[in-house]
């Protein structure tokens, strides 16, 4: 049965981010070869040193490799007629890169934590490679003094699903540290309303810490509905945001994002996502929004991960091969347990921010969010705007926002 399962997620490529299980690979190697799980006692405490040390060092010569392997992928993307590179020819999937990543240094940093190397049983995990992307992406950014403008998805990024960020929240203290830093704050969430007030009911944790703290106007931005809504940080308005004027904000292709576009693509998203509800049974409402449509079950009831993906992957299928969704970008994604249909994306939503702060780059852009697999997942696409960090949970965005300050206390 287990291998028969393993077989069928192995097919699941949505469900995979081959980079990451290309690393993950490399690392096996070494931990194979030198881990000892039959040196259990505490009677070899050196023996258990030294393969700790040793592995160190092999699994740190991978990441001075797979270093090299990108910045040379740098020098070839983006350049139409240039040969591939060696590494999108290991790894197909692989998209640009904003900036370089010191994947050894970030590793190191990591071993010290995690104490990977002297595992004897359990081999480097897709998660610690994914620490230590993150790691190495933040050292990039604050060693070059580049981080001029974070953003954040909202739910399990800030706080968990479905809830507010709270004043007790420990993310505020460290937002407003890197306000203080110079950096720009955008939020950058599918949840999409038109009005102040719903977010401010969602955000006022952080939004009141703001104004008590005399931050300025403008130092941070909601983009909801991943990249529909625009409010500005204004401490003088009772919600403390104010509705941005879309000249201010909106980017030129947005302007193929008619009302007529609009209604078309929803009117394909609610159909195919009513036929879901038809054909897998799910005890769900459907919502149709201005700019999105949805479907959620009643409190209390949850639905099963394979209804949720199975739902999102045959919805955004039909759509990718509609009319209406050739004409303008949309996102299905999986919220946990709902289901919606956005129009744009956050790629746009964090365009969107960085064009507000006049003008900002991708390589001095980070996006934080929790949903990085290839489909059904909305922060996916912000890796085409910005450097980004993959956390699972709200407490490793605290962790992250920390090794940030600990890499500007540095300077
Ligand atoms: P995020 O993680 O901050 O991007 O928020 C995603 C969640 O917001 C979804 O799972 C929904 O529960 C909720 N939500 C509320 N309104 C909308 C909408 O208009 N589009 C998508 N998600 C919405
Ligand atoms: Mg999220």
């Amino acid at each position: 049965m287990t291998t028969r399962y393993r077989v069928e997620y192995a097919l699941k490529t949505h469900r995979r981010d081959q980079f990451i299980e290309w690393i993950k690979g490399l690392l096996a190697v070494p931990f194979v070869l030198l881990s000892q799980p039959t040196n259990i006692h505490e009677d070899d405490k050196p023996g258990v040193a030294a393969m700790a040390a040793n592995a160190h060092e092999r699994y740190a010569q991978i990441m001075v490799d797979v270093e090299a392997l990108i910045a040379d992928h740098i020098t070839h993307q983006n350049k139409p007629g240039q040969p591939t590179s060696k590494l999108k020819l290991l790894v197909p999937s692989i998209g640009n890169f904003f900036t370089p990543l010191p994947l050894a240094d970030a590793f190191k940093w990591q071993d010290s934590r995690r104490h990977i190397s002297s595992r004897r049983f359990v081999a480097p995990s897709f998660n610690d490679v994914r620490l230590i992307l993150n790691s190495a992406q933040v050292m990039s950014l604050v060693r070059s003094s580049r981080l001029e403008l974070v953003t954040f998805d909202g739910d399990v990024t800030l706080y968990d699903d479905g809830d507010s960020l709270t004043p007790e929240n420990p993310v505020i203290s460290r937002i407003l540290d890197l306000i203080k830093n110079g950096a720009r704050i955008g939020i950058v969430t599918a949840a999409g309303y038109t009005e102040a007030e719903k977010y401010y009911q969602r955000l006022y944790g952080l939004l009141d810490a703001l104004a008590d703290a005399g931050v300025e106007a403008h130092k941070l931005v909601v983009m909801g509905g991943e990249s529909n809504f625009c409010f500005t940080f204004d401490p003088s308005e009772a919600s403390k945001l104010r509705s941005v004027p879309l000249e201010e904000w909106q980017l030129p292709e947005m302007k193929t994002w008619t009302e007529e576009n609009i209604t078309a693509l929803l009117d394909v998203a609610e159909s195919a996502l009513r036929s879901c509800v038809t054909y897998l049974n799910l005890p769900v409402s459907v919502l149709r929004k201005t700019r999105a449509v949805g479907i959620y079950p009643p409190a209390g009831v949850r639905l099963a991960r394979e209804q949720l993906e199975e739902t999102v992957l045959v919805t955004q299928r039909i759509l990718e091969l509609s009319d209406a969704g050739k004409r303008i970008p949309f996102c299905a994604f999986n919220g946990g347990n709902d289901i919606f249909v956005d129009i744009g994306d956050k790629s746009w939503g964090v365009m969107a921010c960085q064009r507000y702060f006049g003008g900002i780059d991708g390589g001095r852009s980070l996006h934080v969010g929790d949903q990085f697999l290839s489909a059904g997942a909305n922060d996916f696409k912000a890796r085409l705007a910005a450097t980004t960090a993959w956390i699972a949970n709200p407490a490793e965005t605290v962790s992250l926002l920390d090794e940030i300050g600990d890499l500007l206390n540095e300077k």
